[in-house]
C-alpha cells in the first residue's frame, strides 16, 4: 500500500507540448495519482453525442508511461454550453426564482430529466472507453455535489419525497406544524420548496428540503455509479465538499462510495487553519467509519476565499498534508497540478505555479513528494482516539433555519469550538454519529444537539449508564426530528439524564461571569439542578447564583451539562479534567497516534516557531533514524515515529 500524491490535472487547458513536461515534472515531484477530466465535458463531447476522446487517450497513455495513475472523473459538474442551449429548463433556479445562465460551473439542476440523461450518457461513454485502461485507478464522479435548485422539477421531486416520508398530508401537516400561520395543506400539489417568501420560513419545510436535496443529489450520484459499475470494477468515489451551503449528509453518503474523499480549503486565520485542518480530517475519518479516506483536494499555496487571500508560508502546506495523513488520509492531493493561465480560478495556487517549476512552491511540492513514500507503512492503520464529539448534519441544518431564539446560536461553531479545545490540549478526537456505538470512548461531547431523536437520547443515556463521561452542551435536546419542541422543560430529551430543568433561555449579547472566575458567552439558561450537583454558577446578571455547569452520576458514568459557551481557559480546565491531558511538549505540537495490530506510529507536527522536544522511542521514518527517548521536532517541521 502506498500513499497517493498528486492533484487535479486539467490538460485540456494546455497545448499538447506541455503534457510531456507535465508528466516529467510529476515524476520529479513523486506524483502517483492525478484526477483527470473533472471539467472537460465540452472538450470530450463538443456537440451532442459527438465525442472527442483522442486527446484523453493520449494524456492517459502519457501518464501511464510515466507511472502516474488516474482518478478518472465524469465531467458532469459543468455541462457544455450546447446542453444549456438545448435544455434551458435544466438550468438551476435560485430560491429567489432567478434562473441562472451559463458561464460559470454547476449550472444544472439534478432533478431535470435531460441533465440526468446527459450525465449518464457521458459517464457511459467514458466507462466504455476507459474501463480497461491500465492507468485507471479510480472513478471520480462529478465534483463536489452540493448545488441546490428550486425549479419546478425540484418541486415535483420534493413532493414525491414528502409522500414517501409522511405517507399522508395529515402526518405532514402535523410534522410541519402547519396550523401555525394558516399553512395547512389540503393538496400535495400546493407544497413548494422553501423559495423566497415574505417572512420567516417554516422550519420543518426548510429542514425537509435539505434532507430531500441530500437524497436527490445522492440519487444522481448513484445513477452514474451504476453506469460505471456496469463496465468497470475500479473503486468509485466523489469528492465531498463541506460548508454551510452544502445540503449533503456525508455520513449517509459514505456508504455509497468506495473511499471517502474530501476537498479541504481551511479559511480561518492564523492557527485557526491548523485547527480547521484537524477538524475536517477528523470528520472525514468519521464518515469513513474510522477506515482510511482520501484528501482529494487542498491548495498548494495561497488562495482567495472571497473574504481574503490565504497564504501558505513555507512548510505550512507540508504540515497540513501531514495532519491529514496522520488523521487517516491515504495521501495528499491538490487542486490543481498546474496553475491555469486564464479562467475564473487563474490565481488559485497550484503544484506548478505560474512561475514554473523553478520556484519555491514546486520545490516544496517535490520535497513532500519525496517524504510520503517513506511513510507508506502507515497507510492501512487506524487512528487511536478516546474522545468522541457527536456530529449530526440534520441538527446543523435544523439550526440553519430562521426560527431560533438567537441568531448567535451556531451548530458548526459550537462543534468547532469543542474540537478546538481538545486540539489545543493535543487530544485526538473522533467524530461520532448520533446512533454510533460509543462504548469505546472515555468521553463523549455533545455540542448544541438541538434536534434529537428518542433513539439518540437513549443511546447517550446507555453510554453514561455503562460508565461513560458525557458532556452535553447548551441548547441541546430541544426539538424532535420534526423540529417540534419537547415539552415539559428544556433540555427536553436530556433533562432527566442530566438531572436539570430549564424554564427559560437567556441568550447573551456579551459575556457573563462564572463563580469559578471563568466567563460564559453566546448563551445562558435559567438552570434548576433537580438531581445534579452544581459545578459552577453564574455570577452577576439575571442568573446570579444559578447553576451554569452541572454534573450527575448515572450508573457508573457521569453526565455533565454546560449551559453556556465557556471561555477558552475554562474549557481547557474542563478538558483536562475529563481527558486528563495537556500538551506534553508545550507549544503547538500536534500528536496523533495510529495503530495496526501490534504496531503503532506517532505523528508529531510542530506548528510553533520554536523547536520542540517530544518523548519517543523507535524509528523516525522521515530521516530513517533510531530515536531513544527524546526527539527534536524542528519549528514548523514534523516527524513520524514507528514506536518500538
Ligand atoms: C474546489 C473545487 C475545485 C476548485 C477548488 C478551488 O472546491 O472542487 O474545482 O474550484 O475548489 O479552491
Amino acid at each position: 500500500m502506498s500513499l497517493w500524491y498528486g492533484g487535479d490535472y486539467n490538460p485540456e487547458q494546455w497545448d499538447p507540448a506541455v503534457w510531456k513536461e507535465d508528466v516529467d515534472l510529476m515524476r520529479q515531484a513523486g506524483v502517483n495519482l492525478v484526477t483527470v477530466g473533472v471539467f472537460s465535458w465540452s472538450s470530450l463531447e463538443p456537440a451532442p453525442g459527438e465525442y472527442d476522446f483522442a486527446w484523453l487517450d493520449q494524456v492517459l497513455d502519457l501518464l501511464h508511461d510515466g507511472g502516474v495513475k488516474v482518478d478518472l472523473a465524469t465531467p458532469t459538474a459543468s455541462p457544455p454550453p450546447w446542453f444549456s442551449r438545448l435544455h434551458p429548463e435544466a438550468l438551476p433556479v435560485t430560491a429567489d426564482g432567478v434562473r441562472l445562465t451559463h458561464g460559470s460551473r454547476d449550472t444544472y439542476c439534478v432533478c431535470a430529466p435531460a441533465y440526468r440523461d446527459a450525465a449518464r450518457g457521458i459517464a457511459r461513454a467514458l466507462a466504455e472507453r476507459y474501463d480497461d485502461h491500465p492507468a485507471l485507478a479510480m472513478w471520480h464522479v462529478h465534483n463536489e455535489y452540493g448545488t441546490t435548485c428550486y425549479c419546478t422539477f425540484a418541486a415535483e421531486r420534493f413532493r414525491g419525497w414528502l409522500r414517501e416520508r409522511y405517507g399522508s398530508l395529515d402526518r405532514l401537516n402535523e410534522a410541519w406544524t402547519t396550523a401555525f400561520w394558516s399553512q395547512r395543506y389540503a393538496e400535495w400539489a400546493d407544497i413548494e420548496p422553501p423559495r423566497a417568501t415574505q417572512y420567516l420560513v417554516n422550519p420543518t419545510q426548510y429542514l425537509d428540503y435539505r434532507r430531500f436535496w441530500s437524497d436527490e443529489l445522492l440519487a444522481a450520484y448513484l445513477d452514474q455509479k451504476a453506469v460505471l459499475r456496469e463496465h468497470s470494477a475500479a473503486p468509485i468515489t466523489t469528492n465531498f465538499v463541506f460548508g454551510g451551503w452544502v445540503p449533503v449528509n456525508h455520513a449517509r453518503w459514505a456508504a455509497e462510495v468506495d473511499v471517502v474523499a474530501i476537498d479541504h480549503y481551511p479559511d480561518h486565520a492564523g492557527i485557526g487553519a491548523e485547527e480547521q485542518t484537524a477538524f475536517g480530517a477528523d470528520l472525514a475519518r468519521a464518515w469513513a467509519g474510522g477506515k482510511p479516506w482520501l484528501l482529494m483536494e487542498q491548495a498548494a499555496g495561497g488562495l482567495n476565499t472571497g473574504e481574503r487571500w490565504h497564504t501558505k508560508e513555507p512548510g505550512r502546506m507540508a504540515r497540513h498534508s501531514l495532519s491529514h495523513v496522520a488523521r487517516g488520509s491515504r495521501g495528499a492531493l491538490f487542486f490543481q497540478w498546474r496553475a491555469s493561465r486564464g479562467g475564473a480560478e487563474m490565481y488559485h495556487s497550484a503544484m506548478v505555479p505560474h512561475a514554473g517549476a523553478d520556484s519555491a512552491r514546486f520545490r516544496e511540492v517535490a520535497q513532500l513528494g519525496s517524504v510520503l513514500p517513506r511513510l507508506a507503512e502507515v497507510a492501512g492503520s487506524t487512528v487511536v482516539a478516546e474522545v468522541a464529539i457527536l456530529w449530526d448534519a440534520e441538527c446543523w441544518w435544523a439550526m440553519q433555519g430562521t426560527h431560533l431564539p438567537s441568531s448567535s446560536l451556531d451548530y458548526l461553531a459550537a462543534v468547532r469550538s469543542a474540537h478546538r479545545h481538545f486540539w489545543h490540549a493535543d487530544v485526538t478526537v473522533d467524530f461520532a454519529a448520533p446512533d454510533a456505538d460509543l462504548s469505546s470512548y472515555r468521553v463523549v461531547v455533545v455540542p448544541s444537539l438541538y434536534l434529537v431523536s428518542d433513539e439518540t437520547a437513549e443511546n447517550l443515556a446507555a453510554y453514561v449508564e455503562s460508565g461513560g463521561q458525557l458532556v452535553v452542551g447548551y441548547f441541546s435536546g430541544i426539538v424532535d426530528p420534526d423540529v417540534r419542541v419537547r415539552l415539559g422543560g428544556y433540555p427536553g430529551a436530556f433533562a432527566e439524564l442530566l438531572g436539570v430543568r430549564v424554564e427559560e433561555f437567556h441568550p447573551l449579547s456579551g459575556e457573563v461571569a462564572l463563580a469559578s472566575g471563568g466567563r460564559g458567552r453566546v448563551w445562558s439558561e435559567d438552570v434548576e439542578a433537580v438531581s445534579a450537583e452544581v459545578v459552577d454558577r453564574y455570577a452577576g446578571g439575571v442568573l446570579d447564583g444559578k447553576p451554569a455547569v452541572t454534573r450527575r452520576q448515572v450508573g457508573t458514568g457521569t453526565a455533565w451539562y454546560v449551559s453556556t459557551e465557556l471561555d477558552d481557559d475554562t474549557a481547557a480546565d474542563l478538558v483536562s479534567r475529563l481527558a486528563g491531558a495537556g500538551r506534553s511538549a508545550g507549544g503547538l505540537v500536534e500528536t496523533v497516534r495510529r495503530r495496526d495490530g501490534g504496531v503503532t506510529w506517532v505523528f508529531f507536527i510542530n506548528h510553533g516557531d520554536a523547536d520542540a522536544v517530544v518523548p519517543a522511542v523507535g524509528t523516525e521514518l522521515v530521516a530513517g533514524a533510531a530515536v531513544n527517548g527524546e526527539l527534536v521536532v524542528p519549528a514548523g517541521g514534523y516527524a513520524v515515529v514507528r514506536e518500538a
